[in-house]
């Protein structure tokens, strides 16, 4: 496994994070459990406010969707970043976090008019609004509440990226945004302009996620610009602020090979000055909305091996106490990760291993074949780059509880969310009155 971040080992050959002894960890706070690198964290924020905002006045608007918590809310804001939510209850973790409302983005393909309404209410910055329903709804609820909606449009500017088919969004054939190529987003920036409680600032696309070819944002970029003409063109309104979305690849495994954050940053601008100069266009406010750029590199989940099964001949089952409940990534994506032993992290690899998780499901194998010292039941398995998708995806099948999280830094380590309970797990159930009796039927007759 690369050690990056504060990763380090220690004298006692333990894996180290934020100062903070993994090993030791483990024992405190239990298993599975998130840790997330305060520091690498607010790094990875520092690269972008650097790159974006300090260098080109562009703003960078953190994707929740990735890693949301009240205090992940607070390394944000202390940091000076925005943030993308996509739902009410993003929104409703931002506000609770009082996170300044002025900076959130409000996304999402179907919004509900719930939803629309705690956003016109709380007065988030910005509404992204991806189709004509939305567009109509947010007219009406902002009339209804005498306020007006500050709103970019969604648009799918065709690009193709190169990454996983699940989580590829550019494409015309995609459940989001307006479409340019068929005029559908033209008529979009026209009823938006005609409405009474709409102001409409920008244009945004987002191509997809894992993303390593620089390329297809310069060409996402040259394609919302040249819309951007176009538009003016024939409307005499033009875009003051393009967001181009988030995406930028991390590295999990050998021969991912992420792009420094300063080359997208000029990658990007450059497209877009080059495009507004040869159009005659002001140069629009860049907007960008990494996410696992910054929150996945951070995390690192921790297991407890428990049966180690081998099949002579075939291969070694390494069974750990979690799995796709709080990493569902392997299962529905293919994807990989690296990992050591906690416990052992100084020790050379001897054997090569499979991971399974403890779900009733074939399919619940977070790493194949890796290879590691000695496996025994006991040892601490450090999964590495769960920051991004896996607590945000994660679940309760065959209820089991969510692991906590743990903030490092420096030494010292802080929950901040706490270990799901079995009563946690109950916490919604209700038996309804007619099933309180007991009474057992057809026992006989099962029999
Ligand atoms: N902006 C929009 C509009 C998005 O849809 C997304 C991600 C982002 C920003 C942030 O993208 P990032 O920088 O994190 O790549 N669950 C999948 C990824 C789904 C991506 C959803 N949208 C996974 O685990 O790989």
């Amino acid at each position: 496994m690369k050690l990056h971040g504060t990763m380090t080992v220690n004298s006692r050959g333990h894996l180290e994070i934020g100062g903070c002894d993994t090993v030791e960890l483990a024992s405190t706070f239990g298993t599975p459990l998130y840790v997330v690198d305060e520091e690498l964290f607010r790094q990875n924020c520092r690269e972008y406010y650097r790159a974006f905002t300090e260098k080109y006045g562009a703003e960078v608007i953190y994707a929740a969707k990735t890693l949301l918590t009240l205090a992940i809310c607070r390394l944000v804001d202390e940091e000076g970043l925005g943030m993308d939510v996509v739902s009410g209850g993003e929104l409703y973790t931002a506000i609770k976090a009082r996170f300044p409302m002025s900076r959130v983005y409000f996304h999402g393909n179907n919004k509900s008019s719930e939803e629309l309404r705690l956003a016109l209410e709380a007065r988030v910055g910005r509404f992204m609004v991806d189709n004509f329903y939305e567009l109509e709804m947010l007219n009406r609820l902002a009339g209804e509440m005498r306020t007006r909606a500050d709103v970019i449009l969604r648009l799918t500017p065709g690009v193709e990226a190169h990454t996983h088919e699940y989580i590829k969004t550019g494409q015309i054939d995609s459940k989001f945004g307006l479409v340019i190529d068929n005029g559908q987003a033209l008529a979009g920036v026209r009823r938006a302009l005609e409405m009474e409680n709409i102001i409409l600032h920008g244009l945004h696309c987002h191509i997809g996620s894992q993303i390593f070819e620089l390329d297809s944002y310069a060409h996402a970029a040259g394609i919302m610009m040249d819309f951007a003409a176009r538009v003016a063109r024939e409307t005499g309104w033009a875009p003051a602020e393009l967001d181009l979305g988030g995406g930028l690849g991390i590295y999990y495994t050998e021969g991912d090979e992420p792009r420094p954050v300063a080359e997208y940053a000029d990658v990007i601008m450059r497209a877009v000055r080059e495009k507004a100069l040869a159009h005659g266009l002001p140069v629009p406010r860049v907007i960008v909305e990494p996410g696992r750029s910054i929150s996945g590199p951070a995390g690192t989940t921790l297991y407890t091996v428990g049966a180690v099964k081998d099949i002579p001949g075939v291969r070694k089952y390494v069974a750990v106490d979690g799995g796709m409940g709080d990493n569902p990534r392997p299962a529905l994506y293919q994807s990989r990760y690296e990992a050591c032993l906690a416990n052992k992290a100084a020790a050379p690899a001897e054997e090569v291993v499979s991971i399974a998780g403890k779900c009733c499901e074939s399919g619940d194998m977070l790493i194949w074949d890796i290879a590691l010292p000695r496996v025994e039941p006991g040892d601490i398995l450090a999964v590495s780059c769960t920051g991004a998708y896996n607590y945000s995806m994660s679940m309760n099948y065959n209820r089991l509880p969510r692991p906590a999280m743990v903030l490092v830094r420096d030494g010292q380590a802080d929950i901040i969310v706490e270990r799901e309970t079995y009563e946690d797990l109950l916490r919604n159930d209700v038996i309804p009155e007619r099933l309180r009796r007991s009474r057992r039927l057809n026992v006989a007759s099962a029999r």
